[in-house]
């Protein structure tokens, strides 16, 4: 796998838990180019409540989910956002991902790495075997980026994000317990 990280190649990102001090990131990222496969931006309503969600998943056990900020390293810029969370697919419970980069950063394989990182993240947590994503099937670059981080694509599926807006997504899925 290319990018891969080891001791001689660390990783370009660190994944630190989304506080409060992440609401102009949230901002910053619902810019009409980095909404376009996400419904658009959103209010500023929405965004308050998404903050006070993002913040209240990452101090919770980190079972149920954790929002991220991706800091590029060495030096520490903010570059964008990732996470997991809990979802039911399928009748099943499961790890759901997303993840977006700031314009300015993207084009680096950063959104590659910071989804190898967060693998890594829902792996640890535990409590489900499979982690999800469902990128827009016309998303090139995210999914892209699913391929490139190990993901196995199952096929295309109808999907509704935001609630109420139906959308052909690719369901993209990682086994946490597959042996590595
Ligand atoms: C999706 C996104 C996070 C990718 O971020 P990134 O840091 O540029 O991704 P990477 O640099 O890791 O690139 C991953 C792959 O996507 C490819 N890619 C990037 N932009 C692309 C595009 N417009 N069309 C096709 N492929 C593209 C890259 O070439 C790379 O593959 P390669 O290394 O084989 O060439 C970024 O485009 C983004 O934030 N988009 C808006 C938010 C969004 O749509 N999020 C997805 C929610 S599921």
């Amino acid at each position: 796998m290319d990018n891969d990280t080891s001791p001689e190649h660390p990783s370009p990102v660190r994944l630190d838990a989304w506080s409060e001090e992440d609401a102009d990131l949230l901002r910053a990222l619902n810019a009409p180019a980095s909404m376009e496969y996400l419904g658009g931006p959103e209010t500023e309503e929405q965004l308050v409540k998404r903050h006070r969600r993002y913040v209240d998943l990452s101090a919770a056990d980190a079972g149920a989910g954790r929002m991220f900020r991706i800091v590029l390293l060495p030096e520490e810029a903010v570059v964008g956002s990732i996470g997991y969370w809990t979802q039911t697919w399928e009748g099943e419970p499961v790890y759901e991902t997303g993840w977006s980069v700031l314009p300015g950063f993207q084009g680096r394989g950063l959104a590659t790495s910071a989804t190898r990182a967060v693998v890594e993240e829902a792996r640890a947590a535990g409590l489900h075997r499979h982690l999800h994503a469902f990128p827009s099937a016309d998303n090139a670059a995210s999914n892209a980026v699913c391929r490139k981080a190990g993901f196995e694509l199952l096929g295309e599926r109808d999907f509704e994000y935001p609630p109420g807006r139906p959308m052909r997504c690719n369901d993209w899925r990682f086994d946490l317990r597959a042996p590595a």
